[in-house]
């Protein structure tokens, strides 16, 4: 009995120096913290529950039968974050630099399982130089095996990816699988294939962290959605947005109270929308201003920046803000903020997470590059996640809701629960001058005719009145009363329950 115990703290010793100190120092070297020092950084102070710290890889082949080490470059188990569930994977770049070996994967995917059967995030901290060259075909299989569980999660329970280091080949694509994506800058980057293999095939020249660094994937390709300065700030942040989650579908999110009231009126508001209506203002103003305590965990702040979404609460209870803003591009819907918006809408709808929409939006982006990239396939995107999405949805328009972008936009025909509209609201199928152009298109040679039949078409259609009209508006309010107006709104739609037909899975034009 001695004797094992003995032996169980030696494994154990074993287990948690990874690869030994030269590589723990290497690591740090790197600016970079360790993966059992990530989790400890994650989880709440001893919480976390490891598992599978003996499993060795089965490999004997290129000289491996005589190197192992307990736990096979992943630290895997479970723990909280604030008192709350979840699982976690580390990988340990100083074991055969965090390769995916199949035992490697035998473990991530024993936490996926486990998460699956409790109802309980999983989180990925990604720090690996892929699959485990010696075992060729063996890692292949694991990752896929991996695949097909990020697939089987997917809208059950939420899944979070950390880069925080090298993730290259394949392997990116259980990241991006999962729900969201963040990444440290300068240490972490993404790519299918490589520098060296992009140089032989296109003759581009590029370092690793212009082709999939931090800055690229949340800048470029969308693919990052928060992109953080070393691992302590990303780790942090990662506890701060595990707030916003509830552990799975079957739940809603939690609670969290701070002191702000409901009622809390705000009269710079009332200013906000410039007189002129092509002067562009901050949208980010109405959504601090109109939150608990100013608190937003925007997502992909970087990336198609003409749309704005995130996370924050309203009485406490968790709220996906999606908002055009006037500030870039005048606020158009294009391909990318289509996309951006449609995927967020996708995955508060999964979660049970109600959906905010600020709306002041002139249209679709017109051109050919929109039109040659899809942009009917891919705004459609957009309305088909608005329309299928069954949570409390609420809708403030404060400017322009003209076009197909006003049907868009979380409107009353799409099932919007409460829509309000401010009373500079102009909601329109287009804006008064480019409508005047194409009716009065006879008097194009008068100017002063034509300023008339503009005034008169501003008058009669820029307003909310016309919708209101109709019920397409349920109010119009006065911005100062934003807060108060949709908290209450919240509060009425708590227990809002409708469902979609039955169907095996719709089929969003992707
Ligand atoms: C086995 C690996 C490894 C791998 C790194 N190591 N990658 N061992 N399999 N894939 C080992 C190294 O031998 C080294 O061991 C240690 O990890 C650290 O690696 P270094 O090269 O010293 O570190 P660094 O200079 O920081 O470079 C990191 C790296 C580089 C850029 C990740 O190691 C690299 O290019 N590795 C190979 C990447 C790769 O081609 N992976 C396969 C991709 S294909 P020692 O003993 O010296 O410390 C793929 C397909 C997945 O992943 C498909 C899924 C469907």
């Amino acid at each position: 009995m001695h004797d094992i115990i003995k032996q169980l703290e030696a494994k154990r010793e074993q287990a948690r120096l990874g690869g030994g100190q030269k590589r723990i120092n290497a690591q740090h070297g790197k600016g970079k913290l360790t993966a059992r020092e990530r989790i400890e950084l994650l989880l709440d102070d001893g919480s976390f529950e490891e598992w599978d710290m003996f499993v060795e890889h089965r490999c004997t082949d290129f000289g491996m039968a005589n190197e192992s080490v307990p736990g096979d470059g992943v630290v895997t188990g479970y723990g909280m974050i604030n008192g709350r569930l979840t699982f976690v994977y580390s990988q340990d770049f100083t074991v055969f630099g965090g390769s995916l070996s199949e035992a490697h994967a035998e473990k991530i995917c024993k936490v996926m399982d486990q998460a699956m059967k409790v109802g309980a995030p999983v989180i990925g901290l990604n720090d690996s130089g892929g699959a485990r060259i010696q075992e060729g075909v063996a890692s292949l299989g694991g990752y896929a095996e991996i695949f097909q569980r990020n697939v089987s999660a997917s809208g059950v329970i939420p899944q979070i990816s950390l880069i925080m280091g090298p993730s290259a080949g394949g392997a990116v694509y259980s990241p991006a699988l999962t729900d969201f994506i963040f990444m440290v800058k300068d240490s972490s980057y993404m790519f299918v294939t490589g520098p060296e293999v992009v140089k032989t095939v296109t003759h581009e020249e590029v370092t690793a962290e212009e082709l999939g660094g931090a800055m690229t994937h949340s800048t470029k390709s969308g693919v990052c959605d928060r992109a953080f300065e070393n691992d302590v700030e990303a780790i942090l942040m990662l506890r701060r947005f595990f707030n916003y989650l509830p552990l799975s579908n079957k739940e809603k999110p939690p609670v969290r109270k701070g002191a702000d009231t409901a009622e809390r009126l705000d009269y710079s508001l009332d200013t906000l929308v410039p007189d002129n209506a092509n002067k562009p203002y901050d949208m980010h103003e109405l959504i601090t201003k109109t939150v608990d305590d100013g608190d937003f965990f925007e997502i992909q702040p970087d990336y198609a920046k003409n749309i704005i979404i995130g996370f924050a609460r309203i009485e406490g209870q968790t709220v996906g803000i999606v908002a055009n803003q006037p500030l870039v591009l005048a606020g158009c819907l294009d391909i990318k903020s289509s996309i951006k918006a449609a995927r967020f809408v996708r995955f508060c709808d999964a979660f049970n997470i109600p959906v905010v929409t600020f709306v002041d939006v002139p249209g679709f982006m017109p051109g050919t590059s929109q039109e040659y990239g899809g942009i009917i396939k891919h705004g459609a995107k957009l309305l088909y996640a608005y329309a299928e999405c069954t949570v409390p949805k609420i809708t403030v328009i404060t400017r322009k809701a003209y076009g197909g972008a006003y049907d868009v936009m979380a409107s009353k025909h799409l099932r919007g629960d409460v829509n309000f509209a401010w009373p500079s609201a102009e909601i329109a199928v287009m804006g008064p001058k480019g409508a005047v152009e194409i009716i009065f298109r006879e008097e194009k040679g008068d100017p002063t005719k034509l300023a008339e039949r503009e005034a008169e078409y501003k008058a009669k259609f820029a307003n909310p009145f016309v919708a209101g009209r109709r019920g397409y508006i349920d109010d119009v309010i006065m911005p100062h009363e934003t807060r108060k107006r949709v908290a209450r709104s919240l509060a009425m739609l708590k227990d809002k329950d409708i469902e979609n037909p039955w169907r095996k899975h719709g089929n969003i034009p992707l």
